[in-house]
Order: structure tokens, then sequence, then C-alpha cells
């Protein structure tokens, strides 16, 4: 009996269908009712009991190899894969499509590429969130309207969970498990309760920006900004810092870039300023500092926070937010990076 399983198998190994039909035929001969390997079972059970388990193992490796086997040629027929061994060797190669990565994926690892030459780490926290971390512990006062249920998505309340409206949050969660220096960028997707527009979305990504050290200043925020910026959009572009509030820094600031599109002369998207926000930033307010047990005496601090979205609009010129989320291939197929 261990003859013909060897002899079988040797007819198993040098099987080379030419066709479907070829496989089928095979599939038939060996698996079917009547099939090789039925016939084998039969036998099987006259043998003495002694053999059994070997030639049991046998049989079974023979059902296995000859399975997976009438797998593997099914495949190749099935993707037009020619098994023959003399191909045609002046038949065109098929090109392959390869995917694209998403535009937002693309400028977020622009963005970090730009802050880890810097000296940035980078730091993520959880998309869901409490308040502490997204409000409490950035200085935001118990009335303050971004607590609203109108921005935020609540998912429980006393005590309150909520999904994070900014990642701000990941800050207030590096400065609980790091004494300065610190150093590090935030990107994640952050959930407002917004209707969805061209302009505005439920879900988006942004990322955080947070430098703490001794003798940390305006100024120094202000070179890294340019920086940035420079990298980002190019050599010739310009900033600006506009007086701006926000509860977890002081003083805080908006930044413009200057028009791309127009070089600063004004135009439809820049609203005929010559200027385009892109980001929020200021000095670490001291209380947010204390809240998290780092000495306000001792360090100072800035952090800055952009919406990638709003980078990757103006970068790419994309006029409608809704496009990031719809996965049309022929938006998609647009974008090629290296990263
Ligand atoms: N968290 C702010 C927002 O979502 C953005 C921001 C502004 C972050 C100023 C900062 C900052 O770190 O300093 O609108």
């Amino acid at each position: 009996m261990q003859n013909k399983i060897e002899q079988l198998r040797k007819m198993a190994e040098d099987f080379r269908p030419e066709n479907p039909d070829a496989v089928e035929k095979f599939r038939i001969s060996f698996l079917g009712k009547k099939g090789h390997l039925a016939s084998l079972f039969s036998e099987f059970k006259e043998i003495p009991n002694e053999q059994k388990k070997i030639i049991g193992q046998e049989i079974n490796d023979l059902k296995n190899y000859v399975t997976s086997k009438i797998k593997e040629f099914k495949v190749q027929f099935d993707n037009n894969i020619n098994t023959n061994s003399v191909s045609d060797l002046t038949v065109p190669g098929k090109t392959e499509s390869s995917g694209s990565r998403h535009p937002i994926s693309i400028v977020r690892n622009q963005i970090i590429d730009i802050f880890t030459r810097l000296g940035f780490n980078i730091s993520t926290g959880p998309e869901i969130e409490d308040d502490w971390h997204v409000f409490s512990a950035l200085n935001f006062p118990p009335e303050h309207p971004a607590r609203d249920m109108q921005d935020t998505f609540f998912i429980e309340k006393d005590p309150d969970i909520l999904l994070r409206t900014h990642t701000s949050s990941v800050q207030v969660r590096v400065m609980e498990k790091n004494q300065p220096p610190i150093r590090t960028i935030s990107p994640g997707r952050v959930f407002r309760n917004e209707a969805i527009s061209a302009r505005a979305h439920c879900i988006f990504h942004q990322i955080e920006g947070l430098y703490i050290d001794e003798n940390v200043s305006f100024s120094d925020l202000k070179q890294t900004l340019l920086y940035f910026a420079k990298s980002m959009f190019g050599e010739e572009t310009d900033i600006r810092l506009r007086p701006s509030f926000f509860p977890f820094t002081e003083p805080s600031a908006e930044m413009d870039i200057s028009c791309k599109i127009c070089g600063g002369k004004g135009c439809k998207v820049c609203k005929h300023t010559g200027w385009l926000e892109i980001l929020g930033c200021g000095m670490v307010d001291p209380n947010v500092l204390s809240f998290s047990d780092i000495d306000p005496d001792q360090y100072t601090g800035f952090a800055f926070g952009m919406g990638i979205e709003r980078i990757t609009m103006l970068k790419y010129e994309i006029k409608d937010l809704r496009l990031y989320f719809e996965n049309d291939a022929r938006f998609l197929e647009q974008f090629s990076s290296a990263f």
C-alpha cells in the first residue's frame, strides 16, 4: 500500500495542467467519490492495526498535498498566469496600479518630518477622553463655551467622557508623565459636533506641538514656526502673528502665512488680504504647567496647534473638505509621495 501511495504522490507532483479543465479532472481523479484517495481510505480499513498510524499519516499527507496543489493551480488560472514553462516572451508586461497615500497622510508625514528634524518626538493619546485632559487641565473655565454640547460629542455625563475636540489633550498627557525638557508633536483625529459642509467636518486631523524647557521664549516659538512655514510652503513664505486668545496659552496668537497663490498681492483664496491663517499658538499658560506638576517658576514653554486638512487644502488648492472623506479614487489617485 505504501508503494501505491508513493506512486500517486509522484503522479501528483508531475502533474502540469494546461487549462482549468485539466485541474478539475485531476481533482476528480484524486478527491472524487471514486478517486484514488477514496480507494486508499477503503483499503486502509483492511490493514493491520499496528500499521494504521503510519499509513494513515501518509494518506493524509497525500490528501493535503493534492488539495493545496489544486488550490495553487486554480489561483494561477484565475490570475491568468501561464503555467507552461515556455512562455510567450513578446506578450506586453502587465502594469500593476499601485496605491497612493491619502493627501492627509502625506501632509501629516511631511509635518512630522519637519519637526522631527528640529528634535521633536511624536506622542499620541486616546481619542476618547475625559473632561480633565481636554478642558480642565488646559485652563478652560467651567462655563467656557467650547464645553458646550454643540461643539463636543459627549459619550457619558458625570464624569464627562467625550471625543476629544483637539489634540491639545495630548499635551496634558505628555506633561503628566514627563518633566522638561519636553519637545513633542502629537498628530491625531479630533471630533466636533459640526454640520458637514465644504469648510467644516465633524472629524478632522490636527497636529499639536509642545516645547517646554528653561528659558523658552516667544522668539523661539516664532523662529520654529517660521522654519516650519518655509519648509512646508517654500523659502519665499512669510509669516505674521496676530494676537488671539486660547485658555491654555498666554500670550496667544494666530499665525498667517503669506498667500502662496498670489504671492501676497491679494486674491480670492486669501480674500484679498494676502495672508492665510494656518495655526494657533502661544506661550503655555503657567496654570497649565502647574496643573501637570511642572514648576512654572523654573520652566516656560510654547505650544501650537494646526489642522492638517487646512494645511493640505492650502498646499494642494483643495476647495472642499468633504473630498477627503469620500474615498473617490479619481481624487486620491492624483497624490503621490515618497513619504
Ligand atoms: N487647540 C486649538 C484648537 O483646536 C489649537 C491650538 C491653539 C493649539 C493654540 C495650541 C495653541 O497648542 O497654543 O483650535
